[in-house]
Parts: C-alpha cells; sequence; structure tokens
C-alpha cells in the first residue's frame, strides 16, 4: 500500500524489530533473516535487528502468575522502544504453560491494538507444487486475499461475566464495531482490490442475516464507499456461504474483506486450502505507521526445538514485510524464490516432512533468492 509516511532517507537503514516468541517461533524467524541478509544483498538495501524476547517463557522466568495476567508481557518502555522501528517481525506465540489468553493478549493482541494495526492481510495463494486438499484445484484456482479487520468486534474484550460459576451465570461478549473502524477497512480493502488483479471483485463476508446491526453497519457503508469505486465489482457472501465456496469454488474469489473474528476463522480454511499452516503467512497493517508480519500458525510447541518446523510461512511473512517497507522487488523475489522451492524441492510442506530440516529450508530459499531463482 502506498505509505503516507515522510519518505526515508535512502541512506539510512531500515530498522526492523524482532520477535521471536514461542515454540516455534524463534527458529522460523531465524530462518527469516537468513532470507532477508539474501534480499538486502541482492536488492542493495541496508537494514539492521534487534531482537526482543516477548515470550511464556520471559513472562515465568520473572515470576508472571501462570494461572492469570500479573506482569507486562511487554513494558511500557519496551513499547515505547518498538515504536521507533520500521517494522516488527514476529515468530509465533501461544505457551502451554502459561494459561490460555495471557500472551496472546499481553503481547499480539496489544500490539495490534496499540500500534492500531487495523489490517490483518492474509493472502491465500496455493505456491507450485504444494498440495491442497481440495480435489482438481490447482495454483491457478487458489489466489486471493482476505483483508481482516484487526481491532475491533468480538476482540475489543467487551462484555462480562455476572454470577460466575453459579446456576445463574451470564457471561456477554459484546461485537463492536465502529463507523470509522469499518470505513477505513473498507476502503484499504477496496484500494488494494482495485490494484490486484484484472477482476477487480470485492466480496464483503458477514452475516447480515442474523448480525442486523453490525451486519448493517458493514453493508452500508461497503455501498457507500463502493460508490467511490466505480471499478470495483461489489459483492457479498455470508459466512457460512463463504466457507462453502472457498472449498468449491476458490477461483471465484479475489479480495475478500470481513470483520474480525469471521477474518479470523475463515483465514484459517484459507491456510489449509493454500497448503497448511506451514506455508500461510499474514501482516498486521497500520497503513500510515508501523506494522508487524507473521506466519499466521501458532508456536508449535510439540516441534519447537527439533529444527522440523516449516519455516516457509514466516518467510511470506518477510516478503509482505519487504514489500510494505516499499521493497516491493525484493518481496516479489522471496516470494518467487519460496515458488522455486516449493515446486522443486520439499515433499511436502508438514512439520518433519519437508525432506529438509528448517535449517535447510532456509538455506534454500536464501539461495534462491540470491540466484534469482523461480519455479
Ligand atoms: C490469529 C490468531 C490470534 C487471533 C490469537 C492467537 C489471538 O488466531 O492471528 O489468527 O485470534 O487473532
Ligand atoms: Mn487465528
Amino acid at each position: 500500500m502506498a505509505k503516507e509516511r515522510p519518505p526515508r532517507q535512502a541512506e539510512k537503514p531500515y530498522r526492523i524489530a524482532v520477535i521471536g516468541g514461542d515454540g516455534t517461533g524463534p527458529e522460523v524467524v531465524r530462518e527469516g533473516l537468513k532470507v532477508l541478509a539474501a534480499a538486502a544483498e541482492v536488492g542493495k538495501f541496508r537494514y539492521e535487528t534487534q531482537e526482543f524476547d516477548f515470550s511464556g517463557a520471559r513472562y515465568l522466568a520473572r515470576g508472571g502468575d501462570p494461572t492469570k495476567p500479573s506482569i507486562p508481557i511487554i513494558t511500557d518502555e519496551e513499547m515505547a522502544a518498538l515504536r521507533t522501528f520500521d517494522a516488527i517481525y514476529l515468530g509465533a506465540v501461544g505457551d502451554p504453560s502459561v494459561a490460555p489468553g495471557i500472551i496472546e493478549k499481553g503481547l499480539l493482541l496489544r500490539l495490534r491494538f496499540e500500534l492500531d494495526q487495523y489490517i490483518n492481510l492474509r493472502p491465500v495463494k496455493l505456491y507450485p507444487g504444494v498440495q491442497t486438499p481440495l480435489a482438481g484445484k490447482g495454483p491457478e484456482d487458489i489466489d486471493f486475499v482476505i483483508v481482516r479487520e484487526n481491532t475491533e468486534d468480538l476482540y475489543t474484550g467487551m462484555g462480562g461475566c455476572q454470577y460466575r460459576g453459579t446456576p445463574h451465570e451470564v457471561a456477554t461478549q459484546i461485537m463492536c464495531n465502529t463507523r470509522h473502524g469499518v470505513e477505513r477497512c473498507i476502503r484499504y480493502a477496496f484500494d488494494l482490490c482495485r490494484k490486484r488483479s484484472d477482476k477487480k471483485l470485492l466480496t464483503l463476508v458477514h452475516k447480515t442475516n442474523v448480525l442486523t446491526f453490525v451486519g448493517d453497519l458493514w453493508f452500508r457503508t461497503f455501498n457507500e464507499v463502493g460508490e467511490e469505486y466505480p471499478d470495483v465489482t461489489r459483492d457479498y457472501n455470508h459466512v457460512d456461504a463463504c466457507c462453502m465456496w472457498m472449498v468449491k469454488n476458490p477461483e471465484y474469489y479475489d479480495t475478500i474483506v470481513t470483520g474480525n473474528m469471521f477474518g479470523d476463522i475463515i483465514t484459517d480454511l484459507g491456510a489449509m486450502i493454500q497448503g497448511g499452516m506451514g506455508i500461510a503467512a499474514g501482516g498486521n497493517i497500520n497503513p500510515h505507521g508501523l506494522s508487524m508480519f507473521e506466519p499466521i500458525g501458532g508456536s508449535a510447541p510439540k516441534y519447537a526445538g527439533q529444527n522440523v518446523i516449516n519455516p516457509l510461512a514466516a518467510i511470506g511473512a518477510l516478503a509482505m514485510l519487504l514489500r510494505e517497507l516499499g521493497e516491493e522487488a525484493a518481496g516479489d523475489r522471496v516470494e518467487a524464490a519460496i515458488a522455486y522451492v516449493t515446486a522443486r524441492k520439499l515433499k511436502s510442506l508438514a512439520a518433519g516432512k519437508m525432506g529438509y530440516t528448517t535449517t535447510q529450508v532456509g538455506d534454500l530459499v536464501a539461495d534462491a533468492v540470491r540466484r534469482g531463482l523461480k519455479a
């Protein structure tokens, strides 16, 4: 996306904050950084990285309560330091020794919200040579992008619980959307759709037949903003029907825009049809500020430290990071190198079944970047 930030001085290196995180996160990020080094060499740009150890392990080591949040995962000083970077590169969050939600909220969601990364951009792209579970579908059929709103909806934490543990217990979790939040997301999606392919089909995914308040806000905003984009065809799917079409006719889609919760769910479905969590990358984007890129899968604790996890999703996230920095050619080159490796080298994308170790896959991609190899 076009930046509205002031142009950076060419001689200044990009500053990239690196958060390995939990489980296999540090391993996959390490391979991404290898590829970054190769891309910088070829693309003749300079960069610096700084690692931040935000993780479940550090939380526990500092005396954090494993059952409930008791100390911050990221301190305010660290938060201020992070803000000075040009991009954040994140591995994974989630540690089974800490109750669910502590790291997710204290790290991932905190960064998304506080840095106002209101777009979660998740391409669904079947690379050549990758097996999809969808019979009869190939790379030409599975190539679309999901724009997930990333700061509102069921993720705001609004709601509560009364009479907990009694038969009268009441729990609410509020789906909160604002006109401002919906509109900026929809505008981003229209802009993206306009330039990503000749199809120019933007599908709003929601559940207007049941969510008559929030769905209506999305639907009205979509149509109002859409008037400014006469070249983009407007389309609407209920989220349940979208799940059906993503499996049956994925070739139908070009760009999808949706709310945070539906986006969370359908992007896992998208990850599966593009070959699994080993390859699915995403970006948490603030189009006017600091963005963060990550593989969309989890921390896979059972594979941690074994050098078997697939780093391609993290490397794909790096390609997105490069594009967001304005290094389009480098991003394209990394993506082409991933396609070379999936088409020519890997036996499978699954952890432990690739025919190569994590570090070897990183080496293969870095080498392909240096040599400019394509599928
Ligand atoms: C994702 C994840 C997160 C989310 C979790 C870990 C909070 O599932 O990035 O899709 O729900 O957004
Ligand atoms: Mn998810």
